[in-house]
């Protein structure tokens, strides 16, 4: 559904919402306020465009609840959106109308400035519906987060098996790499896919000397283990060691690809859902405000 909606039954919803723009332009223009006063919200117009703004707003926080019911006949969830989007644009036009082009510091701009907002996080839910996904399907490339989790599960198996031999401190460090959690962690680790801290230290001017040793290849992503095989590796000079160290390395390096490929599909999860976290509490404080804006309109006009 992630694209299509955009494109439902032949942008019948883009036509709908862009005669009703027109619509709401034209009338605008047409309609001159009596007594040569300005456009604004209380003139005929005013209250029908408001009217009609109110009604588009109640409809399009709706969604929330039509989507919930799954046993509902009242078109597909798919149909939904796709009005939701383009009439939740069109209504800019039509409020921006309803208000002559007058704000101010006041409660009826407070709602309008909220609208917006609602508008702009709406915006970038589409973009990030339309871009996400697709990055995750390239990310998984036909496999899936269980799937994935079953082969890091499988090498964690083999680099054991690896470490068995390699000593006490090796065995430790591997099992403590995989004691720390691949793709749990705050929404802010899984947003900017910031790694768990790990108890081993190994020093910033180490590291580079071992990617100069020519022992790990750059640009990857490497757990600390890595260095430390690495480390070890360039102080063996058993042939039989050394090429167990070398097999785990290339095991840990095909481990560390797959966590991190699971870490991004995570991280775009995560993309896609954040700006939910902004429309949903939004549009309910655009309804509180819209409902004191009509109240103090009709307690005051
Ligand atoms: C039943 C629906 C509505 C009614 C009856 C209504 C009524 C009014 C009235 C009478 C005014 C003129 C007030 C004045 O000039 O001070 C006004 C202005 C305004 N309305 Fe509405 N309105 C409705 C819906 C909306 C909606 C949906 C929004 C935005 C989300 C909105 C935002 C504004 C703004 C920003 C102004 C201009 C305030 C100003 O002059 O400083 N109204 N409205
Ligand atoms: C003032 C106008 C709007 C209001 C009050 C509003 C309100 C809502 C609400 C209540 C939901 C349901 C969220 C949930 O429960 O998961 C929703 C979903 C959504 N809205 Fe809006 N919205 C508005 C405008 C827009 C606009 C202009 C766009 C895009 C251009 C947009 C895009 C979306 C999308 C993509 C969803 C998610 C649908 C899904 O989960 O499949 N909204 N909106």
């Amino acid at each position: 559904m992630h694209q299509s909606f955009l494109l439902y039954r032949r942008l019948v919803f883009l036509k709908l919402a862009s005669v009703l723009t027109i619509l709401s332009m034209a009338a605008y223009l047409i309609y001159v306020p009596a007594a040569g006063l300005p456009h604004n919200g209380g003139t005929w117009l005013g209250y029908t465009l408001g009217t009609v703004g109110t009604v588009l707003i109640f409809w399009l926080m709706w969604l929330g609840i039509r989507k919930r019911h799954y046993l509902s006949r009242t078109g597909s969830v798919q149909a939904w959106v796709s009005a939701h989007v383009y009439l939740g644009v069109a209504l800019v036009f039509i409020v921006t109308l309803h208000t002559g082009f007058q704000f101010g510091a006041n409660v009826h701009t407070l709602s309008y400035v909220f609208m917006l907002l609602v508008v702009i996080s709406g915006l970038y839910g589409v973009f990030s519906y339309l871009r996400y996904p697709q990055l995750m399907m390239e990310n998984l490339a036909g496999s899936n987060q269980n799937l994935l989790l079953h082969e890091i599960f499988n090498l964690e198996q083999e680099c054991l098996a690896l470490g068995d031999t390699l000593g006490e401190e090796l065995h430790a460090a591997l099992l403590h790499s995989m004691e720390i959690p691949i793709i749990s962690g705050s929404t802010w680790q899984q947003l900017t896919r910031r790694k768990p801290s790990s108890k081993q230290k190994i020093s910033r001017q180490r590291r580079r000397e071992l990617k100069q040793a020519g022992l790990l290849e750059k640009g990857e992503d490497y757990d600390v283990t890595m260095y430390l095989v690495a480390d070890k590796l360039l102080h063996t000079h058993d042939p039989e060691q050394t090429a167990r160290m070398s097999q785990l390395l290339d095991v840990l390096g095909r481990k560390n690809a797959l966590v991190e490929r699971l870490r991004r599909n995570v991280q775009y999860q995560a993309l896609l859902d954040i700006w939910r976290y902004l429309h949903i509490p939004l549009s309910f404080a655009l309804l509180s405000s819209l409902i004191i804006h009509i109240i103090t309109v009709f307690l005051y006009w």
